[in-house]
């Protein structure tokens, strides 16, 4: 019984070889250091750090300590991480096909069902076709469909008094606002503000346990509390009733006349099931809503920081866009040192800011191996490779020696983002590039422009503390958010 199996293990193991020396493949020399049984010892200092809120700072030192690639051993199992550009180059475009999302299915899968973010191989293939055509048809939409958002938005922030105002909430509200809206057809608000904040409420608390079902990987169903299953079961509640209004809204009516639900009804032409539909609309809701939220927060975060680049940003937005003209993509578009800014807090910040892959056959990292650090290494099938953006964009090998300083004039004119190349790549690049990127930079511009345009004396409280970026605390998830939120005067 046993010895066909033997026989198999050992005859890929040698075919491994095989493909490692045909392609000159040298061991990793780079390591994290251990000292306990299983490594425990390297998860132990990891909590520790939890409570400091700046596990990312934590690991940046292991990064500068022992460089771009290092292998990890977890539970006698063998991994890699890396901020190498060419290795997260290979995972993410050239070998794309010989990688998958690993654990992450079933960490997140009780949230998101079958979607774009739980699939790999020919299912994403079919979601990715389906959504991108989503993505396609809004690609030249105009910014005015963000008006009701932004108004309601400024609103809230005019009547908030004159002390120090937390602008993470309210922005956390917008984009929840304008991505409910892109998807069901209507913002979740329309249901009332009871109704938006139970929805709001569960969809982050079902976020934030998934984020550490994320985090123990291969063990995610160790942790599946009774609060988490009913929290997801909310927000599926609520994304079903726009699904099946937007079916009776076709059935009574035909075919709505402004194209408010083709999001959803083009999806059930497709999948033919409002249970997958469903689904896929919480996928981009995870996809688009925290990511955002968080980088138009890190935007103000950093300007408010930085009086000189906030001061050239309003003289640019003065120069380009007439008060009481309707703001446009047109006058989006020039606004390059909005584009420096926002460049440099994706830099910074990268919203997700790491991640992992694991190899679903044998394969190579181009780099890493050997003596020299840079032979190619032999990857088995199974092995999992972390790699972190946030770390490769704070590296000085790449952004020069003050990498970890908010500097957009670095971007103007300067070809740095020919010479970083796969060095910077807050939303990917490859096949599963991220879908909603120019929906992301236009809600993200728009939002930040109007602020700017009604509040023109926002600034940094006096008082507040100006850590090094970085060394700030952060609220790790899935994504990474300002654990202080981003506190300024309005007045
Ligand atoms: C600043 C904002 C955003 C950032 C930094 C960002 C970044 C990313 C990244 C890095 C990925 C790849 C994840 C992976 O493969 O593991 C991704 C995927 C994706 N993003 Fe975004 N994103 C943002 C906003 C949005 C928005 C607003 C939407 C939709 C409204 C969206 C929709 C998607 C979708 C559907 C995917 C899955 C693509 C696939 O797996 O094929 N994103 N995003
Ligand atoms: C910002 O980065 C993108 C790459 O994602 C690049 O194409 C663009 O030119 C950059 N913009 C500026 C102003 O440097
Ligand atoms: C951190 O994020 C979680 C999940 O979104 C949220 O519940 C919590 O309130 C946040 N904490 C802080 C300090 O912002």
């Amino acid at each position: 019984m046993l010895l066909p199996l033997l026989f198999s293990l050992a005859y890929s193991r040698k075919a491994d070889g095989a493909y490692g020396e045909q392609h000159g493949c040298l061991p990793m020399e780079t390591k994290l250091p251990y000292k306990w049984p299983f490594a425990l010892d390297i998860l132990k200092r990891q909590y520790d750090v939890l409570p400091s809120q700046r596990l990312l700072a934590f690991q940046s030192r292991y990064f500068d300590r022992i460089g771009p690639n290092m292998k990890v051993m977890l539970f006698g199992q063998v991994g890699y991480m890396t901020t190498d550009p060419k290795n997260i180059e290979s995972i993410l475009s050239t070998h794309f096909e010989d990688w998958g999302l690993g654990s992450r299915r079933g960490g997140l899968f009780p949230l998101l069902g079958e979607g774009i973010f739980t699939q790999d191989g020919r299912p994403w293939k079919h979601s990715r076709e389906l959504l991108r055509r989503q993505f396609v048809r809004i690609q030249y939409q105009n910014p005015k469909v963000f008006d009701q958002h932004i108004n309601e938005l400024i609103n809230g922030l005019s009547a908030s008094g004159d002390g120090v105002v937390d602008l993470q909430p309210y922005l956390f509200r917008f984009t929840l606002a304008t991505t409910t809206d892109l998807i069901f057809g209507e913002p979740v608000g329309r249901l009332g503000d009871d109704l938006q904040d139970t929805f709001s409420d569960n969809f982050d608390y079902a976020s934030s346990i998934s984020a550490i079902r994320l985090r123990l990987a291969d063990f995610h169903w160790l942790y599946k509390p009774r609060k988490f299953k009913d929290a997801c079961a909310v927000v599926k509640t609520y994304a079903s009733h726009f699904v099946s209004q937007a079916l009776e809204t076709e059935k009574r009516h035909g075919p709505d006349s402004n194209g408010g639900h083709a999001f959803i009804l083009d999806l059930y032409k497709d999948l033919n099931n409002p249970a997958l539909v469903r689904d896929q609309l919480v996928n981009v809701l995870i996809a688009g809503r925290d990511t955002t939220a968080c980088l138009m927060s890190w935007t103000i975060y950093l300007l408010v920081r930085h009086p000189a680049a906030l001061e050239r940003l309003r003289r640019d937005i003065a120069a380009v866009v007439p008060e009481t003209d309707d703001l446009t993509r047109a006058h989006i578009a020039k606004l390059s040192y909005l584009k420096c800014v926002l460049n440099e807090t994706l830099r910074l910040y990268p919203q997700l800011p790491v991640n992992i892959r694991v190899a679903t056959k044998t394969t190579l990292l181009p780099s890493g191996g050997g003596p020299s650090g840079t032979s190619p290494v032999l990857i088995r099938r199974g092995t999992g490779v972390g790699y972190s953006v946030y770390h490769m964009h704070r590296m000085t090998s790449l952004y020069g020696s003050d990498a970890h300083e908010f500097n957009p004039e670095r971007w103007e004119n300067t070809g740095l983002e020919k010479k970083v190349g796969w060095g910077f790549m807050p939303f990917h690049g490859g096949p599963r590039i991220c879908l909603g990127k120019d929906f992301a930079l236009m809600e993200a511009s728009y939002g930040i422009i109007k602020i700017l345009q009604t509040f023109p004396n926002l600034r940094l409280p006096p008082g507040i503390q100006k850590e090094a970026t970085g060394q700030e605390r952060q609220n790790l998830t899935i994504v990474v958010a300002s654990a202080d939120g981003c506190k300024v005067l309005l007045r």
